[in-house]
């Protein structure tokens, strides 16, 4: 673990440097008003929707919600750690920063022998693929690499290459240059014989791949058999600097094209990456043989909205399609499926119908997840059968029901309703019935889904907020520049809390932040928030216009909002007792709820 920075530090190297220079090294920024705009750097757009204050030293980006201080800044952009951002940021101010034990300028803190295992990987990766290009022993892969539509343009891109059928190349050139047999083990390039402790190459005669990490080291290999032999590929085993639900193959290549397009084409397998990049679709990415992971999900998130899913079109691979889609999809990515005909994986496809129509017709025309859950509830099933109709029916209404688009609802009610002659009416009963039932299961105790679990690609669109919803952001962002301001506002609440989680967490930090003694800034108190989510929130909140005094009047207005929405909700609960109190009878309860009603009205 890398040391703790001095608060104070930290401070001063945020004083020192000025957020518009350290982001105009990224974006062109151009100033309107108080402030900077310029094209958001993660995420993909044509107009400016990023935006810089060099008063607050915060940034913001209305399309995609990115937003911080220039430490957030710089951890996002390149990938840093804390500590490497505050190294960076302390040398453009001529600040003096030690910190101990080893930290490289580039990739995060890497643990004992990752830097070694990697010089390793990537002398090797240069021998394979040398081995592969330039000599009499690599021929026959290439030869084989070649037939399969492999050119010699992607084997280079690809640094792909080839392991001579030798038992001991690996440790022989390596131990020759210096590195231990010890950590050449411990990365998983070779293996120790038990009876003798003597080592032998784990990759013999294969064609190897190089996996490459997000910074573009070579951390592992996955080697194919040229022939039929068993395991088809053979993959490093998972190391310190190797972990396979971490890795996407690709990514480090693909991340430009994939920022650009605003789009990610994820496969199942290299090949088909390797396929589809001399097709022109450079946004391709593979997990390893593995499911997808959370992990891998929030390393596109960081990157990408929108997520093409590009599996094997065999009855595994729909299934895994159909796995996938719903993660990403709950992860808020919008997610489309391309579908090959008759389990066709897309490096088939490739090979026989061509690489135009591949990025045409498969990727550029692949299906809507919507239209992909018809087809995967269609699988296995007789739709002549009165029985897997209705089965079919009711899947696909409950699909339909978990649209948020009220548009979209009706389109695939209508498509439902002509496709099986049945009434329209009918069917938008029952998904109401179903809608109905999500929510009363989904309610969360404050009686409402949160604005704010919504997926970032939507925030944008903003939704006309509730009033309480913009009351409780200028109340946190007059608490966030007065101490004094935050009290007062803590007693005007008498005990109630902010309706949305988020703000009620922040300004719950906020306060542990006054007790610590820190005088109120708002920059400073993004780098007291752990949570980037809370951080975003913040960001957002420092970029509404606001003015600097505020009445007393104008506070207990926003505080009104606030308990308003608390009392109408109990307004709505009574009301609905005093219905059932009518049905029962018992016209005494509904009575007395009834004057509850009245005077909790009055207080509104
Ligand atoms: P596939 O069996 O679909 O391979 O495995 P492929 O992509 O079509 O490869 P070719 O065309 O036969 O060369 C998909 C992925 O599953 C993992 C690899 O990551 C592969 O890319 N896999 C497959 C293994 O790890 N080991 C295996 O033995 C097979
Ligand atoms: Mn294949």
């Amino acid at each position: 673990m890398a040391e703790r920075i001095a608060e104070e530090k930290v401070n001063e190297i945020r004083q020192a440097v000025e957020i518009v220079d350290v982001i105009g090294d990224f974006v062109q920024l151009k100033k309107q008003g108080r402030n900077y705009f310029g094209l958001c750097p993660f995420h993909g757009e044509n107009s400016p929707s990023f935006s810089v204050s060099p008063d607050k030293q915060i940034y913001h980006c209305f399309g995609c919600g990115a937003g911080g201080n220039v430490f957030s800044f710089l951890m996002e952009m390149e990938g840093l750690s804390f500590q490497e951002a505050a190294l960076k940021l302390a040398e453009r101010a001529n600040i003096e920063l030690q910190l101990d034990g080893p930290l490289t300028n580039k990739g995060p803190q890497l643990p004992e022998g990752s830097k070694q295992m990697i010089e390793a990987h990537d002398l090797l990766r240069k021998f394979y693929h040398h081995l592969l290009v330039n000599t009499k022993e690599g021929q026959d892969a290439l030869e084989y690499l070649l037939n399969r539509g492999f050119t010699l343009e992607s084997i280079e891109r690809f640094q792909i290459g080839y392991a001579l059928p030798s038992w001991d190349f690996v440790s022989k050139l390596l131990e020759k240059r210096g590195f231990s047999l010890a950590l050449i083990e411990k990365a998983g390039l070779v293996i120790q014989r038990e009876k003798d402790g003597t080592y032998f190459d784990r990759f013999r005669d294969r064609i190897m791949f190089p996996i490459v990490d997000h910074q573009g080291n070579t951390i592992a290999f996955s080697g194919r058999t040229l022939g039929g032999e068993e395991p088809k590929y053979l993959n490093s085993p998972e190391t310190q600097i190797f972990n396979k639900s971490k890795v996407l193959y690709n990514f480090h290549l693909a991340r430009p094209s994939i920022r650009k397009q605003q789009q990610a084409v994820l496969f199942e397998g290299f090949a088909d990456v390797i396929s589809a990049n001399r097709a022109g679709v450079e946004n391709g990415v593979a997990t390893m043989g593995t499911s997808l992971t959370e992990e891998h999900i929030s390393l596109l998130k960081r990157n990408v909205q929108a997520v093409t899913i590009c599996y094997d079109s065999d009855k595994a691979g729909i299934e895994a399609a159909y796995r996938a889609s719903n993660m990403l999809s709950k992860a808020g990515f919008t997610v489309k499926v391309a579908l090959m005909p008759d389990g066709m994986d897309p490096d088939d496809f490739i090979k026989v119908h061509g690489e135009e129509k591949f990025k045409n017709d498969i990727i550029g025309s692949s299906a809507t997840l919507m239209a992909f859950k018809l087809i995967y509830y269609r699988r296995g099933k007789n739709l002549q059968h009165e029985g897997d109709r209705l089965q079919y029916i009711e899947e696909v209404l409950k699909e339909i029901s978990a649209l948020d688009k009220a548009v979209e609802k009706d389109l695939y009610l209508r498509q439902v309703a002509n496709e099986f002659s049945l009434s329209l009416e009918a069917l938008v009963q029952q998904q109401n019935q179903l809608v109905q039932a999500r929510n009363q299961k989904t309610q969360t105790p404050k009686g409402q889904a949160q604005p704010e679990n919504k997926p970032v690609a939507f925030s944008r669109k903003a939704e006309l907020k509730p009033a309480y919803h913009t009351a409780e952001r200028r109340l946190i962002s007059h608490m966030m520049r007065s101490a004094d301001i935050a009290y007062k506002v803590q007693d005007m609440l008498q005990g109630n809390t902010l309706n949305i989680d988020e703000h009620q967490a922040i300004i719950t930090y906020l306060f542990a932040y006054y007790e610590k003694g820190h005088d109120p800034d708002p920059s400073a108190f993004l780098n007291y928030l752990q949570d980037n989510k809370l951080k975003r929130v913040v960001a957002d909140i420092e970029m509404m216009p606001l003015n600097e005094e505020i009445s007393d009047q104008e506070l207990s207005d926003y505080i009104k909002q606030v308990l308003n929405y608390q009392k109408m909700l109990k307004i709505k609960e009574k009301l609905a007792e005093q219905k059932q109190a009518e049905r029962q009878s018992d016209f005494l309860r509904a009575a007395s709820i009834a004057a509850e009603i009245i005077s909790l009205r009055k207080t509104l």
